[in-house]
This record gives structure tokens, sequence and C-alpha cells, in this order.
């Protein structure tokens, strides 16, 4: 699977936010990750689908939406609406993840699951035939600029063996402290869809960044 570079925008400057966008789209940036944090489900708050929404008029890469927010099923029809095409709520802040992962499909977006550094691959199972995005995340969710946590190497391999034999083109994402040192290994370990923040837009190129990024894959 080609790997796929998604810059989050939380690490971008927000003074020029345009500017960075036109660099990381210079870089090839194949979505732009939008991290919602609402001080409950993470002790940190970020921006609504305002912020999607001012995205659709500076670009058209995709964007995906990484919800860290309890009841997700309130907001998810207002980013869908905002333009976004790839959700990914926390299984740990839904009630109902299969409802969940409904409602998505049902307004015509694309559902992915995140799991806590903490949580299991084991719960995507029931969810395979639905959804063909995992997203894992290697940090605390709530902040970007953290260490990567090394343990997320076994998940995603495990995960990767999981899918080899259920669900074999679903893709395998990471979130978290993912720079040039580990991105190769990450990769190597069966995920591709690689969220960075500090690493692309706190380096001095911010297309630079992402090409680096990708070519550390190969
Ligand atoms: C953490 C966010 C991440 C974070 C990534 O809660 O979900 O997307 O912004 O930032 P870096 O790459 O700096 O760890
Ligand atoms: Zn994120």
């Amino acid at each position: 699977m080609k790997p796929i570079i998604a810059p989050s925008i939380l690490s971008c400057n927000f003074a020029r936010l345009e500017d960075d966008i036109r660099e990381a789209e210079k870089g090839g940036a194949d979505y732009f990750h939008i991290d919602v944090m609402d001080g409950h489900f993470v002790p940190n708050i970020s921006f609504g689908p305002i912020i999607a929404k001012t995205m659709k008029k500076i670009t058209k890469t995709p964007l995906d939406a990484h919800l860290m927010i309890t009841n997700p099923d309130k907001y998810i029809p207002d980013f869908i609406e905002a333009g976004v095409e790839l959700i990914y709520p926390h299984i740990e802040a839904t009630y109902d993840v299969y409802r969940t992962v409904q409602l998505i499909d049902s307004l015509g977006a694309t559902a992915g699951i995140t799991l806590n550094p903490g949580s299991p691959v084991e719960w995507v199972e029931p969810l395979l035939d639905k959804i063909d995005y995992v997203l894992l995340m290697s940090v605390c969710p709530g902040f970007g600029g953290q260490k990567f946590q090394p343990h997320t190497l076994d998940k995603i391999r495990q995960l990767r063996e999981m899918l080899d034999i259920q669900k074999p083109k679903a893709q395998i994402a990471v979130d978290g402290g993912v720079t040039i040192e580990n991105i190769g290994e990450l990769y190597q370990a069966g995920a591709n869809f690689f969220v960075a923040g500090s690493s692309v837009f706190r380096a001095d190129d911010i297309a630079s960044a992402i090409g680096n990024l990708r070519d550390a894959c190969e």
C-alpha cells in the first residue's frame, strides 16, 4: 500500500494558515488532518467544524477529522456538512460504535475507528466489514509534539495480521510522534496512513518535510 501523509493542522502557524497549507500542498500532502478536542474526552480544546469549512475554502486536498470528543454522533453531521471526507471517532467515546459507523456511512463520508494507546486492536474486529481505516494513537491524545510510544509497533503488526486475514485492503493509520526517524519502521510493520504535526509544520521547510517522510518509507 502506498504511504499517505496527512499533516495535522494543529501544529500550523494559525496566523498564516493559508501559507502553511500551500507549502504542505507543494510537498504533496494527501490529506489534511483536523484534530478536534473538546476539553472532556481529552484535556485540551482545539477547534470545531468551522475550521473544516475554512479549510475547504483554501484547499482541494481531502480532509480527515480526528474527533477527540465525547458524544461524537452529535457533531458528525456538522463535520460532514463542512466537507470532511474521512471521520475518525474514538471507539472509547462512543456508546454504540456500530451506530456511529452507520451514521457516517449514511451521510456519505468514510468512517475510520480510532484506538487510544491503551485500547486493544481486537476491539475493531467486529467492525471490519464496515470500516476501511483504523487509526492507532501512538501518544495519549490531546497535544501535538509528544514522543512516540514504542508499543504501538506491536499493535500495528498485530492489527496488520488480523486485517490480512479479514480485510486486506483496510489501511492502518498512526497518529502521534511520527518522524522521519520512525516512519520507515512503522511502514514496514504494516501502517501506511501517517498523521504528522510537528515534524511537518514545525520544520524549516514544510514541503520538503513531507517529501522526506514519504521517501523514508521506501
Ligand atoms: C494528538 C493529535 C495528533 C497530533 C500529532 O492528540 O491527535 O494528531 O497533533 O502531532 P505530532 O505529530 O506533533 O505528534
Ligand atoms: Zn490526530
